[in-house]
């Protein structure tokens, strides 16, 4: 006999307009310093070709994080509320989350992610394999806002843990990583925590092979960017004119990838608009911030996180902090 497991409930919380979008977009481009929001990356082939560089020699972020958590699932385990919810920041095929559902038996799993139709996907898969979990997804770009408040308090007993894997807040700069942690906070009771992959500063070498990988697929990445680009503004980037670079800003602590410009040119954009690249001259496509232990560790109490723990690699390459209210 067939059990019927119900469709997870998905709340829409983006009041999507993609004209200001757009409109935003063509003003990074046509600004002195040239840029694209990174989220543009993201689409079908964009996804898939961030699961390639996941599994890249040289990308070591994604392997350690889960190293780390493998080893130390117990410790960490043994630091989280015992009657939770779980809220999966970015879940996308919820794959990171659901290695600690089995560990942790949540009552809840919040799902919230940008891209509506995958969330529903991945949701309904976890609520088929766990049916005593309560699956939830909420379309967000959390990023941006995030209010889920009347969501948490419909399971008061149950301890919210807000779980950002992947080092995905090294791609904020840092005042905005600070407000992202405020908001959290502002969700995070007494008993609430928050469980966060963080990328470490390392030797410059490492981390430019992490961003140039020598099979191309990050270049690959990087370009695709382009064409999400002409999809939406119908312009007329050529990406055989632009090249990948990734450059360790020691200074800001950060990678920033690039797309140089190989020769003068002019891009077309709808509209009779258009803007001229000199060689050499680049457009920002991505920060990815690295921090210490201590810098991470004094954002979160900037942010209102009174203790924090952290566990890392032995080469210290990745740490992954455990913060509480206090
Ligand atoms: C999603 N994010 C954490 C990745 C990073 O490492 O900053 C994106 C990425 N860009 C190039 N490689 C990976």
């Amino acid at each position: 006999m067939n059990i019927a497991i119900p469709l997870p409930r998905i709340e829409n919380t983006i009041a999507s307009n993609h004209s200001i979008e757009r409109t935003q977009l063509l003003s990074g481009l046509l600004s002195p310093q040239a840029k694209i929001d990174p989220k543009y990356f993201y689409d079908d082939l964009g996804c898939e070709l961030f699961t390639q560089i996941c599994k890249l020699d040289e990308y070591y972020p994604t392997r350690t994080e889960a190293a780390i958590f493998d080893k130390y699932r117990d410790d960490i385990g043994a630091a989280l509320p015992e009657v939770s919810q779980w809220i999966d920041l970015g879940c996308g095929d919820c794959a990171k989350s659901t290695q600690w559902l089995e560990h942790m038996v949540p009552t809840r799993l919040v799902g919230v992610d940008i891209a509506g139709d995958f969330l529903q996907s991945s949701l309904t898969a976890v609520a088929a394999r766990y049916p005593a979990i309560d699956c939830v997804g909420v379309v967000s770009d959390f990023t941006q806002a995030m209010d889920i408040r009347s969501l948490l308090s419909e399971r008061p007993g149950a301890a919210p843990v807000f779980f950002y894997p992947g080092s995905s807040i090294g791609n904020f700069d840092r005042p905005h990583a600070l407000r992202f942690l405020q908001s959290i906070r502002r969700h995070c009771p007494a008993e609430g925590r928050l469980l966060i992959g963080v990328d470490l500063v390392k030797n410059r070498d490492i981390l430019e092979a992490a961003y140039d990988d020598a099979q191309g697929v990050t270049a690959a990445f990087n370009l695709h960017v382009l064409e999400v680009v002409n999809r939406e503004l119908n312009s007329d980037f050529n990406t055989e004119l632009f090249r990948h670079r990734a450059l360790f800003d020691e200074a800001h602590q950060r990678i920033e990838m690039q797309l140089v410009a190989e020769c003068d040119q002019t891009v077309d954009f709808a509209g009779d608009i258009s803007r001229q690249f000199n060689a050499g001259e680049h457009v920002l496509t991505e920060y990815s911030h690295k921090y210490t232990i201590d810098g991470f560790g004094q954002m979160l109490k900037e942010a209102g996180f009174a203790r924090y723990q952290v566990w890392t690699d032995s080469n210290q390459w990745f740490g992954v902090f455990l913060a509480e209210p206090g």
